[in-house]
């Protein structure tokens, strides 16, 4: 049985690449809600719809487990899903753990760049408050990157100058961990760490996610070794048939081998 990966458009692809890395001998599917994206300047009730229709539809192909690479839609509807179905479920957090590890004692700060929505929910204010005990954690949200990545727009002429805007307002010296909390982000990281200095570390939970996916999957005895790394990939429910449209999404993940180390 295959993997079912889904996110609101490309982004979740940033996870897959890593889970390709990880579980090479698996076949996968990935869903694009591309009709609806973007989740994060929607309501929340609008997006579980969405979240939900996309898991129906996965889970009717026959999944042995589904990865939920969008951080939206983690964190609005992670918990319930893992209530509906039967099948392993994961889903994708910012980082802040390892980040705040990282700024430990080096009087340095944590800057979380996410959707509007992630930075809105409960479970992101929950985390932050969990971790966060010398309030070293700041956030910014960055929509217009979702909408780079959807329009294949990733020039650096074109995205530092909306990054340098964005941040406008922030001392960027004062971080020492960017953590990209939305899975658009990877495609990015030319361009942020363009602008921040060279000693800050840049850091997303798609490796986290791809690691747990392997160790769920090896616990419930679920690895398959025959597969080849297939992916077969849908837009809002819809099979990607179209060539040029394929090799767009087949480039990208070839693109993300070299922005995610
Ligand atoms: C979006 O659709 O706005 C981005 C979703 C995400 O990865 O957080």
């Amino acid at each position: 049985m295959r993997i079912g990966f889904f996110d609101s458009g490309i982004g979740g692809m940033s996870v897959l690449h890593q889970a390709l890395r990880l579980l090479p001998n698996e076949d996968y599917l990935f869903y694009a809600d591309t009709l609806h994206v973007p989740y994060g300047e929607k309501s929340k009730e609008e997006v579980r719809d969405y979240i939900f229709s996309a898991a129906d539809f996965l889970a009717d192909q026959g999944i042995k487990a589904l990865v939920i690479a969008c951080n939206t839609a983690t964190s609005i509807a992670v918990d319930d899903l893992r209530h509906k179905y039967d099948f392993p479920i994961l889903g994708i957090e910012p980082a802040v753990k390892p980040a705040i590890q990282s700024c430990a004692g080096k009087q340095k700060k944590v800057l979380v760049l996410a959707t509007n929505l992630t930075l809105q929910e409960e479970k992101f204010h929950n985390l932050v408050r969990s971790l966060d005990q010398h309030d070293i954690v700041d956030s910014l949200a960055l929509p217009g990157l979702v909408l780079f990545a959807e329009n294949f727009e990733f020039r650096k002429e074109k995205v530092i100058p909306y990054l340098k805007e964005q941040l406008a307002s922030f001392d960027i010296t004062q971080y020492g961990t960017i953590v990209l909390g939305c899975t658009h982000f990877p495609y990015f990281e030319n361009s942020i760490r363009a602008i921040f200095p060279d000693n800050t570390n840049i850091i997303s939970g798609s490796m986290g996610t791809a690691k747990n996916l392997k160790r769920i999957l090896e616990e419930k005895n679920l690895i398959n070794k025959e597969g080849t790394g297939d992916v077969t990939f849908f837009q809002s429910g819809i099979k990607i048939e179209d060539q040029e449209t394929l090799s767009k999404y087949k480039r990208l993940l070839g693109k993300l081998d070299k922005v995610i180390s």
